[in-house]
């Protein structure tokens, strides 16, 4: 999995650092090239040379010391990046990721960068819980970061406690299964729906819905990090889009319709996560309307159903629908399954806290032909939507659709 992986290592300023050195040798073993950039601090650890010497690479350590005129360094090593590791991560590194610093070689190359990032973070346990790391840690989590828990046990400071540097073998294992997720869904095509959609009465006016795209936005960087091409179409959203996903933009319920059936015949998975209108406006005046001094009766006619409709389409695709529901969740869930011809249905119940429209968190069960499959409990819209893709892989794997 780490065969010709680039991947940059920090090592920081902890006594954990020369667990960096046996973390080196391991990727290099295993395959990876290997890029090493120490804090000034860590030098005082472990000396450079023993890392240039495992990683058979130069060390960098001072974002000034520029060796290769054709490049600056530390956009170059970000740009070329197929993964960063931290490892010993300091608190101090944390924070200065978690506000933006960039006043050394390792924090500059982590804030040019845009590949994963993984932290294995090391300190005294005090320093681990101070509500400062803590909300750090979130931060960092909350953009994508994904973390290695320290160790307890015997700390340099006396302690016995968390904060050991993850065991280098551990840190291994956690860079292969990322590098093994990211191939899961290589080759296939998979097409996300996000967003309300907007469905006009006159030029100033539209009816929408409570639907930010959050939940569709983190299904479609999923879905990208698990090594799918991904088109993602999305309805009414202030969500920035994920990286190196197709975007297509559409209003209506009708816009889509048209947009998820022309793409339809050539993708593998449908994820539809957006909140379709399922009235619109009879008329769509052409001037603002004028008020009177009565009431307003307003005329709607139904859409069409885009789920239904690519569900009696299907030939190949594994089909996801998402169901909002305030109750019977179960029973209309596994309705909407079996109407609209899918493989999965995601249930939320939108009446509880923290869960459906709006929020960063969301609270799931997953329904297939054959009942509930998976409950998630409350978490984060992106680990939900982490979740839920390795249960569609899963799912595509069972069914000898995965051509890996
Ligand atoms: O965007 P967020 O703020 O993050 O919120 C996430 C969410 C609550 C919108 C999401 O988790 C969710 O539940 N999406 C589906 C919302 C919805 O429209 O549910 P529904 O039960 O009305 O529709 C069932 C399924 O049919 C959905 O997959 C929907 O996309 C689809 N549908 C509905 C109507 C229609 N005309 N065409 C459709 O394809």
């Amino acid at each position: 999995m780490i065969q010709g992986k680039r991947i940059v290592l920090g090592i920081t300023g902890g006594i954990a650092a020369y667990k960096g050195a046996t973390l080196c040798s391991r990727l290099v073993q295993a395959g990876a090239i290997v890029h090493v950039i120490m804090t000034e601090s860590a030098t005082k650890f472990i000396t450079p040379l023993t890392l240039q010497t495992l990683s058979r690479n130069e060390v960098f350590i001072d974002t000034f010391d520029e060796r290769d005129p054709s490049v600056v360094s530390h956009i170059n090593l970000a740009d070329h990046a197929d993964l960063i590791v931290v490892a010993p991560a300091t608190a101090n590194v944390m924070a200065k990721l978690a506000n933006g610093h960039g006043d050394d070689m390792l924090s500059t190359t982590l804030l040019a960068a845009t590949c994963p990032l993984i932290i294995a973070p090391a300190m005294n346990v005090h320093m681990y819980e101070h509500p400062a790391v803590i909300r750090n840690m979130e931060l960092l989590a909350e953009r994508g970061a994904m973390f290695v828990e320290p160790g307890t046990g015997q700390l340099a400071c006396g302690y016995v406690a968390k904060g050991r540097l993850a065991e280098p073998e551990d840190i291994v294992a956690a860079i292969e299964a990322w590098f093994a997720k990211t191939n899961k869904l290589k080759g296939k095509h998979v097409l996300v729906t996000a967003g309300g959609t907007m469905e006009r009465l006159d030029p100033v006016r539209y009816l929408t819905n409570d639907s930010s795209g959050k939940m569709g936005f983190a299904i479609a960087e999923a879905a990208k990090l698990m090594g799918a091409s991904v088109t993602l179409i999305a309805g009414r959203t202030t969500e920035k889009p994920p990286s190196g996903v197709t975007l297509v933009r559409v209003q209506s319920a009708a816009d889509m319709l048209e947009a998820v059936t022309s793409l339809f015949p050539q993708v593998d998975i449908v994820v539809k996560a957006a909140a379709v209108a399922d009235y619109r406006p009879a008329k769509i005046h052409e001037q603002k309307i004028k008020k009177t001094g009565n009431s307003l009766v307003l005329e709607m006619e139904r859409t069409t159903d885009i789920l239904q409709t690519i569900g009696e389409q299907k030939t190949h695709q594994l089909l996801v629908g998402f169901a909002a529901e305030t109750e019977h969740i179960e029973r209309y869930a596994l309705d909407k399954l079996r109407r609209k011809n899918c493989d999965l249905i995601v249930a939320n119940d939108v009446s509880a806290e923290g869960v459906g429209f709006n929020g960063d968190t969301n609270a799931v069960e997953v329904y297939g032909q054959e009942g509930l499959v998976k409950a998630l409990p409350l978490m984060s819209k992106r680990e939900t939507a982490n979740r839920l893709m390795d249960l569609i892989a899963e799912r595509l794997v069972k069914r000898g659709g995965n051509m890996e």
